[in-house]
């Protein structure tokens, strides 16, 4: 292992479990944060280094150095804003985006079988057993839930949101493979679903998807869902399920708890509060 100390203006971007730093002059390091599992950076390597010898659009991986005694992953540095930072910039192209990211998540799903992968699963069900946020019935209730799905055999990147996809001059490239796993499509898409939604409160703002108002993720999020359903990939009664057990599951991750209960909530309440927190804007 190599060690580096770097300054404020190596920063590249900040992320909620890293932050990237400029490492050579075609590479990028992702230190992660303290708190985060060290072998975490091993397993992201691993994927990422595997989705890009697959001919995925992923960054190659150059190893794994130490950063002030925490392991960063070295990548290749892609030369592109994110797709978060265009939408923002240029609001009148968000549904052509949204349709680029549907489209890329899409291509992923159908992308030659991923055997080496984890089992998105395997990786829900024992977040879920790590989760003290809620009561135990209601745990006991989400698996019996993922029990019943199908398990799926598709590429799921399980991070898919437009943060984590770089538009570059070879086009999108997606980083971030942690939580790449082989399962159901759908339960990526419910996943991404998940993770665009808006906060519920209008002081509180996205974890990663920062910098919006709570109108424009409302928007970002009604324009994935329509974008999903014009192409005949949101089968309803399997998307509802999969995101509040997808919530209930990432209540083990570092974030704020509220919203991911109250998805939960809205679902075990029935079919009428689920269809009210589908659509997370008024009048539509
Ligand atoms: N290979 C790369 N080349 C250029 N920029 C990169 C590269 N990898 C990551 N970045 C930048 O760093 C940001 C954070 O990286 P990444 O999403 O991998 O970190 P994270 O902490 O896991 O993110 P999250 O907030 O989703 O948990 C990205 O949104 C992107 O702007
Ligand atoms: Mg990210």
């Amino acid at each position: 292992m190599r060690a580096r100390r770097f300054t404020r203006s190596d920063r590249v971007a900040t992320g909620n479990t890293s932050e990237v730093f400029r490492w050579t002059s075609t590479t990028v390091v992702k230190v992660l944060r303290p708190g985060i599992p060290q072998e975490c950076a091993a397993q992201e390597a691993d994927v990422a280094r595997w989705a890009h010898a697959a001919g995925l659009p992923a960054p190659a991986v150059d190893g794994i150095v130490e950063v002030d005694g925490r392991p960063g992953i070295v990548f290749e540095r892609i030369d592109g804003r994110p797709m978060w930072d265009l939408m923002q910039a240029t609001p009148s192209e968000l549904t052509h985006m949204v349709e680029s990211l549907v489209g890329l998540q899409a291509s992923l799903h159908a992308a030659a079988p991923v055997g080496a992968l984890p089992s998105l699963v395997v990786r829900v069900r024992f977040k879920i057993e790590a989760v003290t946020a809620l009561p135990a019935e209601d745990l006991a209730e989400s698996l019996m839930l993922l029990d019943q799905l199908p398990i799926g055999s598709a590429l799921c990147h399980g991070d898919m949101h437009p943060a984590n996809i770089l538009m570059s001059s070879r086009g999108m490239v997606v980083v971030d493979w942690f939580d790449a796993a082989t399962g159901h499509p759908t339960a990526d898409l419910a996943r991404s679903s998940l993770l665009m939604r808006p906060p519920m409160s209008s002081r509180a703002v996205s974890a990663f998807l920062g910098g919006a108002t709570r109108a424009f993720l409302t928007r970002l999020h009604d324009t994935y869902l329509d974008t999903l359903i014009a192409r005949g990939l949101h089968d309803a009664a399997p998307f509802a399920t999969w995101e509040a057990i997808l919530a209930v599951a990432r209540l083990a991750e570092p974030v704020a708890p509220g919203d991911l209960s109250n998805v939960w909530a809205a679902y075990k309440a029935g079919p009428a509060a689920t269809a009210a927190t589908s659509r997370t804007s008024s009048g539509r």
